[in-house]
């Protein structure tokens, strides 16, 4: 895998599960970490996480819903590391769980400020800096990656507006991916399958049959790891994985196959 040093990465939604996985991971990696989350609480902690390793990390307080703030927040983060090479559209929200008749207008509106806003949007402040800035040693001059869903490929019984909102944001990465794949930038999503989370394992509290149900639909049999996603997410910035742009990486333990 290579290495990330003198490379500025910002992450949305970092102050917990696959943003915070990812946020320790790029650090590993050598980048400057920018840990951006709405809640200040969780994203402090995951600076504090990083800090451990003997790295500094920058938290930014952002609701990735409001265009202001995001736009605030990269230029918070040019001003402080000199510019942008990453950009993670992870931040999003589960939504209820019930049928399309059961769902009202404030659930669908909310996750889709969330879920899509907060990539549209990310997008548009990244790239505007992206393409402000010189190209790298490695002639790009930024790498993005949108956090989709398996609800973004197929149906998803239940969340209606989650599964639109999923499907959307690979929308949203292919249609990028075309308009900027000359001023080489390089965005693309990754689509996890379950994988442990605040969110998940909240929706297993409340109901834990459901893990016992999502484990049973999956055929490596056991859900994802928050890790496993960055892991993932680190190998499409790669410099060595130039190659691959407008891609939705289907991450799902062999669910799609069948
Ligand atoms: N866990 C799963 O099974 C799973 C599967 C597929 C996709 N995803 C997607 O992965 C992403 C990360 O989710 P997770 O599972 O790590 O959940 P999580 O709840 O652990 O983390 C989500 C983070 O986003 C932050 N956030 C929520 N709304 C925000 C806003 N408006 N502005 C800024 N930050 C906000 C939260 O504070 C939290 O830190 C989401 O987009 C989710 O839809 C998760």
């Amino acid at each position: 895998m290579s290495n990330f040093v003198n490379q500025v990465a910002f992450i949305t939604g970092a102050g917990s599960g696959i943003g915070r996985a990812t946020a320790l991971a790029f650090a590993k990696a050598g980048a400057q970490v920018i840990v951006a989350d709405i809640n200040e609480t969780n994203g402090h902690e995951t600076v504090q996480l990083i800090r451990e390793t003997g790295v500094d990390a920058l938290f930014i307080t952002c609701n990735v819903a409001d265009p202001a703030q995001i736009e605030a927040a990269i230029q918070q983060t040019v001003k402080v590391y000199g510019r942008l090479d990453i950009g993670i559209n992870n931040a999003g929200i589960g939504g209820r769980f019930a049928r399309l008749l059961d769902q009202t207008s404030d659930d669908f509106n909310q996750i889709m400020a969330v879920n899509v806003g907060g990539v549209f949007y990310g997008m548009q402040a990244q790239i505007r800096q992206m393409l402000n800035q010189p190209e790298n040693d490695h002639s790009d001059r930024g790498k993005i990656v949108n956090v989709s869903s398996i609800a973004g490929v197929r149906g998803m019984a239940m969340g209606a507006p989650y599964s639109a909102s999923k499907h959307a944001v690979i929308g949203l990465t292919k249609t990028a991916a075309l308009e900027y794949a000359k001023k080489n930038i390089r965005i693309n999503a990754v689509c996890p399958v379950y994988t442990h989370s605040a969110l998940v394992d909240e929706l297993i509290l409340a109901a834990p049959i459901m893990e016992e149900r999502m484990r049973r639909v999956i055929p490596i049999g056991r859900l994802g790891k928050p890790e496993e996603i960055a892991q993932a997410i680190l190998w499409l910035c790669a410099e060595e994985n130039a190659l691959y742009t407008g891609q939705a990486l289907q991450m799902d333990g062999g669910l799609t196959a069948g």
